[in-house]
């Protein structure tokens, strides 16, 4: 599974991105926000730290207003991915998009009939959102299991699953266990699929046991 980062926070990103574990990263409007920085300088940031896609979301709300603004984010990097929502809209934009080579990541999926007209108009990515369903009282991970059988189901559709709004490492095992293509995971989230007690009570007895040998590896 292909870890993206959920955040437009550069400095979180540069320092993920060390790992060498990170395979893109996505944005939208409210993580632009919160950076209180001019959206472009943003994007440009991003896609010179992160090899992988890098998902821009256009903030109109008809197709061709999105395809202008399309035109201009793709102007940012060449692996800038173009997020549209799931409106009828955002289909047409995808579509539209899609045909010409781009990769589009269509956002604010909710049900498996939106995955499969995204899978129809031709989107790289589908992101269904875990975490906001979870809020409600639905089951989010449901929703991965069910657009990962319709799509194994049909050759034709090669959009891949970005499970979106992981609020957990328990999102990430799950996502993983169903087969999703992709998790786009906040910062916090990433760290923490590192941490165990017991990682960390075994290091500090196996370095209390070797400095007692008085040896030095170095
Ligand atoms: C996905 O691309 C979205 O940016 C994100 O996962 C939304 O997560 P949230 O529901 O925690 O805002």
């Amino acid at each position: 599974m292909k870890f993206f980062v959920d955040t437009a926070d550069i400095d979180e990103i540069r320092d993920l991105a060390e790992t060498g574990l990170l395979d893109g990263a996505t944005t939208n409007p409210s993580l632009v926000a919160k950076t209180g920085r001019d959206f472009m300088e943003v994007l440009k940031d991003i896609c010179a730290t992160v090899d992988g896609p890098v998902s821009a979301e256009v903030t109109g709300l008809d197709a061709p207003t999105m395809l202008t603004e399309a035109e201009k984010l793709l102007k940012v990097a060449d692996n800038i991915a173009i997020k549209v929502p799931l409106t009828w809209e955002g289909l047409k934009a995808c579509k539209a998009l899609s045909s010409n080579g781009t990769l589009v990541n269509v956002t604010l999926c909710f049900s498996a009939n939106q995955a499969l007209l995204a899978g129809k108009a031709g989107a790289a990515f589908i992101s269904p959102f875990v975490g906001r369903l979870d809020d409600i009282g639905q089951t989010g991970m449901d929703l991965i299991s069910d657009i990962r059988q319709i799509y194994d189901q049909y050759d034709s559709i090669q959009t891949e699953i970005l499970v979106a709004s992981i609020r957990s490492a328990t999102h990430v095992k799950d996502a993983a266990l169903i087969g999703a293509d992709v998790a786009t995971i906040p910062p916090n989230v990433i760290r923490q699929l590192a941490q165990h007690p017991l990682t960390d009570k075994g290091l500090d007895a196996f370095m209390k046991d070797w400095a007692k040998t008085g040896q030095s590896i170095t």
